[in-house]
């Protein structure tokens, strides 16, 4: 993979350099609620205009449905991604329209300018390769070099993360090139004991995360919304909890092939229930009870692992080398069940291990929950992406980087 250092060494003065970000960030109306999808990409894009190069940033944000919708604009990303450069930054309310092309033009060497949401063309995110194909040379008409600095969409075969890199000089930016770094240790040569935390809510989406991480890890705790699902396998009721009926074959495979491996696999003893799911808005008091896991109300859904899986899971990951961490261990965004993830957030931070959080709910606890970013080895910027990688999977933002 060839990375921006080497393109640096060339020179960029007075070059157009599409830079392919993700500042796919959490909006609250207007309010950015966690910046840290933008300022991981300011390494990169600072490298850029120190050299004189003319920057384009482009990024999807969210999910809009192949046309322009105002929900997703990209504008308050770039007017942060200005705050913290300290400088103007352009904003085309187009990708490859007449703005975009004005913008870019009207670039001075060392300026930057920010494209609308990537995904309001469908031709970013279609499975027809033609009309990929036709976005993705109608972006390259707009650059002169590309640089892959998007770790959060690398596993998309969209247009600007797949397409474009093979229409331009490709290079991989700092972000991608330390992400990829990070993950080469949890899979080649992996300190051991290797303890894998796992949460969210849907076990569907990490079945394939914990196929791999079986053949890897030496300890893999569950907690968050996934974890009923083990549970249910193991025998147990679990009210009205998120449930995911279909997979319950997949886990109880899991769980009996952990056994056979000597995979040590940890589910929660106690959880946190309630009858009703807290309001995240007012965040008023939920008064949740706490239960065995063995022993939740037919009418109670589990929302945050109890207190003694929590210290269960400090002392499991107390002796750990290494530690990967996806997914909150419960609904975090309200005070009530925050503990479980805050439990290990703490012990993660206490850990002397090289400790790597992944995914854009964990990483965004981490933050909102007041934890010091500097106390983890690495939080990465990619959910699903760190996740395909650790699952050995072909990535094709980084297949398009290394070709
Ligand atoms: C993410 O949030 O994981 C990335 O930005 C990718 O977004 P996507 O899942 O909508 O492709």
């Amino acid at each position: 993979m060839k990375t921006i250092d080497e393109l640096l060494r060339q020179g960029v003065e007075g070059k157009r350099v599409f830079v392919r970000a993700d500042l796919n960030v959490p909006l609250d109306g207007d309010t950015i609620t966690d910046d840290g999808r933008i300022r991981a990409v300011l390494p990169t894009v600072k490298a850029l205009l120190d050299a004189g190069a003319k920057v384009v940033v482009a990024s999807h944000l969210g999910r809009p449905k192949g046309a322009p919708d105002p929900a997703f604009t990209l504008r308050f990303a770039a007017a942060r991604l200005g705050e913290l450069l300290g400088g103007p930054v352009a904003f085309a309310g187009d990708t490859i329209g007449s703005e975009a092309h004005s913008a870019v033009a009207g670039l001075e060497n060392g300026q930057v300018a920010v494209l609308e949401n990537l995904r309001f063309n469908a031709g970013e995110t279609s499975k027809d390769d033609a009309e990929r194909a036709e976005f993705a040379a109608r972006l390259a008409a707009l650059a002169d070099v590309y640089v892959g600095d998007g770790f959060g969409a690398v596993h998309r075969g969209h247009a600007s993360v797949y397409d474009l890199p093979r229409l331009l000089p490709a290079y991989a930016g700092y972000l991608i090139a330390t992400e990829v770094g990070v993950l080469r240790k949890l899979t080649d040569d992996v300190k051991r004991p290797y303890v894998v935390v796992l949460g969210g809510a849907k076990v569907s989406d990490k079945l394939g995360v914990i196929d791999h991480l079986l053949e890897k890890a030496d300890r893999i705790l569950i907690g968050g919304g996934m974890a009923y699902t083990f549970l249910k396998a193991k025998g147990h009721e679990v009210g009205v909890s998120l449930l995911q009926e279909d997979q319950v074959p997949a886990c109880l495979e899991y769980l009996e092939r952990a056994e056979k491996r000597g995979v040590e696999f940890v589910l929660p003893v106690d959880v946190l229930v309630s009858a009703d799911f807290p309001d995240l808005k007012t965040k008023a008091p939920a008064n949740p009870t706490t239960v065995a896991a063995t022993d939740i109300p037919a009418d109670q859904e589990g929302l945050d692992i109890g207190p003694e899986t929590r210290e269960l899971y400090a002392s499991k990951l107390a002796d750990a080398a290494t530690v990967f961490w996806n997914g909150p261990m419960g609904v975090f965004e309200h005070p009530d069940y925050a503990q479980g993830t805050k439990a290990v957030a703490q012990a993660l931070t206490d850990s002397p291990a090289f400790t790597v959080v992944g995914g854009g709910d964990s990483a965004a606890a981490v933050r909102t929950l007041g934890f010091d970013e500097n106390a983890f080895g690495h939080i990465s910027t990619g959910g699903g992406a760190s996740l395909e990688y650790l699952e050995g999977k072909t990535l094709p933002g980084l297949a398009a980087l290394e070709d």
